[in-house]
């Protein structure tokens, strides 16, 4: 019988040693220290044994008992310690990895000279509105003093929903939005997409943007605009920029004015980027036309106001030095993070 013992208890260790499932390990247990195990099917035939021998035996079957108890426990702890390790090492973080910045987009540079120039009007009292880009005939042409068969139409062919209804060649449209739907004292600036059916080239694209600007008030004048002007374009190209007015002709002002800015280059002496002329032009302007306040049901006896309108490309290429238009459309971020 204390071969048998001895044996269950090596066996015992034997099996233990094999174990790597928490699961098996109960098996284990039911197997030598359960109710029908094999160490408690020896303690039954302990009845058999002879008074002398009973409590050697006894005792080496308890110390069997409580030594395979002990094992099951160290082995269940030993496992317990193993998954979780195990567990630690596969969900390892290292917190202190410095994390993955998101990529962060910038302001195209138009957008970027479109909030300067937003922000000096804004600076001087005046508000930003916007207008449709799919226009009809009569705001874009008619209502500005040009009527369907102006030659002036010719400069500024678009492309036609139907006869009634075009993309806008020019932002002054919006002059008329404004003052159908508001009365003076107007101080508006009003930036936009425009469109015209030209061919792209290094100056020109059919689609490019305009900023319109609109004041009609009581006792406008020319001063005011040639005032306003040279405020804005000093705060845009710095004190040192100078301006002057050509005469000109545009249907929805009288009279007009194209407006040239003072070569940056040659500083007005001439060279070839003014292709010697020493000015370099930048936009048109004048002081509303009578028929245009009348058109929109302002009373021009009793108000006046100035307009101008000026291209984005072009302010944004003269302010860069960016000689190609083409490149503020291409979206090369090797063009674009230089700004
Ligand atoms: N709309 C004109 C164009 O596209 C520019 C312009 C000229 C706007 C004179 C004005 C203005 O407001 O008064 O060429």
């Amino acid at each position: 019988m204390k071969q048998a013992l001895e044996k269950i208890e090596l066996c015992a260790r034997e099996e233990l040693a094999k174990i790597a499932d928490p699961a098996e390990l109960e098996t284990l247990r039911i197997r030598f220290l359960g109710k029908k195990g094999e160490l408690t099917a020896i303690m039954k035939q302990m009845a058999a044994l002879s008074a002398e021998e009973r409590p050697a035996i006894g005792q080496l079957a308890n110390r069997v008992r409580s030594d395979i108890e002990q094992a099951l426990a160290e082995k269940t702890a030993q496992l317990k310690a193993e998954a979780s390790a195990l567990k630690l090492r596969e969900e390892k973080l290292d917190v202190t990895l410095p994390g993955k910045a998101p990529k962060l987009g910038k302001l195209h540079p138009m957008d970027v000279v479109m909030h300067e120039i937003e922000d000096i009007f804004i600076g001087m009292g005046f508000d930003i509105v916007s207008g449709p880009e799919v226009e009809y005939d009569y705001y874009n042409f008619e209502a500005l003093n040009l009527p369907p068969d102006h030659p002036a139409r010719d400069t500024q062919d678009t492309f036609y929903i139907n006869d009634n209804i075009l993309l806008r060649t020019q932002t002054s449209s919006i002059q008329v939005h404004v003052m159908e739907n508001r009365k003076p004292p107007i101080r508006v600036l009003s930036p936009g997409r425009v469109y015209r059916s030209d061919a792209i080239d290094a100056t020109h694209s059919p689609i490019f943007h305009q900023i319109e600007c609109l004041v009609v008030d009581k006792g406008i004048t020319m001063a005011n605009l040639v005032d306003t002007l040279n405020m804005f374009l000093k705060r845009l190209y710095g004190e040192e920029c100078a301006i002057r007015l050509r005469p000109h002709h545009f249907p929805f002002t009288e009279p007009s004015a194209e407006v040239d800015i003072r070569c940056f280059n040659c500083g007005g002496k001439g060279c070839s980027m003014c292709k010697g002329e020493g000015y370099v032009e930048l936009l048109g302007a004048g002081m509303v036309h009578p028929k245009v306040l009348k058109n929109c049901g302002i009373d021009p006896a009793e108000y006046s106001g100035f307009a101008f309108g000026l291209g984005l490309e072009r302010v944004t290429m003269g302010k860069y030095g960016i000689n190609d238009l083409r490149l503020l459309y291409e979206n090369d971020l090797r063009f674009l993070n230089q700004f």
